[in-house]
C-alpha cells in the first residue's frame, strides 16, 4: 500500500472508530417523576415534553417519564427534587407548604376561580410569576404552570347540603387552606399521599376525598365512592418546577431547545385539560358506579359561604399582598 493511501485507510479508520464513541457520548437524563396516571392532562404533557424535548435537543437529552409515583410519592419526590435525585416534577399547587413556600395555597382557596379564564388570568399574569420566583431560594425553578381542573367532591353518602359534611372523614392533599375548607363544612381533613388515596377509600380509613374528575376516574376512586358532587369549588393545577442548579448547568443551546419544549408542553397541557375533565366525567357518568350530583344555584351558594371561612382563617398564612391581588384578578370578594 502506498504510503498516501495507507494514511488515507488510517484517518478512515480513525473516523470510522470514533463514530459509534461520538454517537455513543452518554446523553443528559432529566428524571421526571409525577403522581397521576398517564391518561391525565399532566401525564399526556409530560410524554409530550419528553418527546419535543428528545427531537429538539436530536438526542442529546433523554427524558425519563415516571407516572404513577413508579418513583416517588409527593413528599419524597420534592424532597428527591431538591438532592438532585430527580431533575423535574410537576407537582400540585397544593403541595409547596412543606417546601416552605405558602403563597401557592391561594391557588386552594375555595371557589376564587370561576372558570380557567379567570385562573388564567393569575398563572399566565405577573403574580404566577411573583409566585414562581419564591422558589429560587429553595433551589428550585419554576418554569411553567399546568392546568388541571375544577375540583368534584366524592363520597358514600351524597354530599349537597353543608350538614352532609358533618363527621365525613376527606382525605386533603398537604395544604393547610384545604384542611380549613374541609373544616368549614364540618368535615375531619386527613392528608394523605396520593398513591394510597383508592386503598384508603376503599377499606373506609376516609369516607370521602375531592379531585378533578380526570383524578377520580383514572385511579378509579368512582368505583369506591358512591357518589360524586359536581361543585367546581377549587381548583387543581400544578407548577412545572426543576432543580435550578441542574437547568443552569445545561449548555446554553440545550436549555433553549427544552424551553421551547417546555413552551408547547404547556400549551398542550392547557388546551387539553378541560376535554379531558369532561369526559372523565363523562366516563364516571357512564359506568354507573358513583352517581353524580348536580349543586343547585341555592346550595351552591351555601358551600360557598361556609367555605369564605378558609379564605378568613389562612390570609395572613398565604400573605396579604398575595391574596388581595389574587382576588383582584378574579373578582372573588370575601364577606
Ligand atoms: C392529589 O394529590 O390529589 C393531586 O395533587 C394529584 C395530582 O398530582 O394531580
Amino acid at each position: 500500500m502506498k504510503f498516501n493511501a495507507l494514511l488515507k485507510s488510517l484517518v478512515v479508520g480513525a473516523v470510522a472508530l470514533s463514530l459509534p464513541m461520538t454517537a455513543a457520548a452518554a446523553p443528559i437524563v432529566i428524571k421526571f417523576s409525577h403522581v397521576v396516571a398517564q391518561n391525565t392532562p399532566k401525564g399526556q404533557a409530560a410524554d409530550y415534553f419528553k418527546k419535543l424535548a428528545e427531537e429538539r435537543t436530536k438526542g442529546r437529552v433523554k427524558v425519563e417519564v415516571y407516572p404513577n409515583s413508579q418513583l416517588y410519592k409527593d413528599k419524597e419526590e420534592m424532597e428527591a427534587l431538591q438532592l438532585g435525585a430527580v431533575q423535574m416534577l410537576a407537582p400540585s399547587l397544593a403541595k409547596f407548604a412543606p417546601l416552605g413556600v405558602r403563597e401557592f395555597e391561594v391557588f386552594d382557596l375555595p371557589y376564587i376561580f370561576n372558570n380557567y379564564q379567570e385562573l388564567h388570568k393569575v398563572t399566565q399574569g405577573p403574580v404566577g410569576q411573583k409566585l414562581l420566583k419564591k422558589l429560587e431560594p429553595k433551589g428550585i425553578l419554576g418554569l411553567a404552570y399546568w392546568d388541571n381542573g375544577f375540583k368534584v367532591m366524592s363520597a358514600n353518602k351524597p354530599l349537597k347540603k353543608v350538614a352532609d359534611f358533618r363527621g365525613q372523614k376527606m382525605r386533603i392533599q398537604s395544604s393547610k387552606v384545604l384542611d380549613s375548607q374541609m373544616r368549614s363544612m364540618g368535615a375531619i381533613p386527613q392528608v394523605m399521599a396520593f398513591s394510597e388515596v383508592y386503598q384508603a377509600l376503599q377499606t373506609g380509613v376516609v369516607n370521602g376525598t375531592e379531585n378533578p374528575p380526570s383524578n377520580l376516574y383514572t385511579q378509579k376512586m368512582h368505583e369506591v365512592q358512591k357518589y360524586v358532587t359536581v361543585s367546581d369549588h377549587g381548583y387543581l393545577g400544578y407548577a412545572v418546577i426543576v432543580n435550578k442548579k441542574f437547568w443552569e448547568s445545561l449548555p446554553k443551546d440545550i436549555r433553549a431547545a427544552l424551553e421551547s419544549a417546555m413552551k408547547d408542553a404547556t400549551k398542550f397541557a392547557n388546551d387539553v385539560a378541560k376535554k379531558d375533565n369532561d369526559e372523565a366525567l363523562e366516563g364516571v357518568r357512564k359506568s354507573g358506579r358513583s352517581q353524580i350530583i348536580t349543586l343547585s344555584a341555592q346550595e351552591k351558594a351555601e358551600w360557598k359561604k361556609a367555605m369564605d371561612k378558609a379564605h378568613k382563617e389562612n390570609v395572613s398564612r398565604i400573605g396579604a399582598d398575595i391574596v388581595k391581588e389574587v382576588y383582584q384578578a378574579t373578582g372573588y370578594t370575601s364577606k
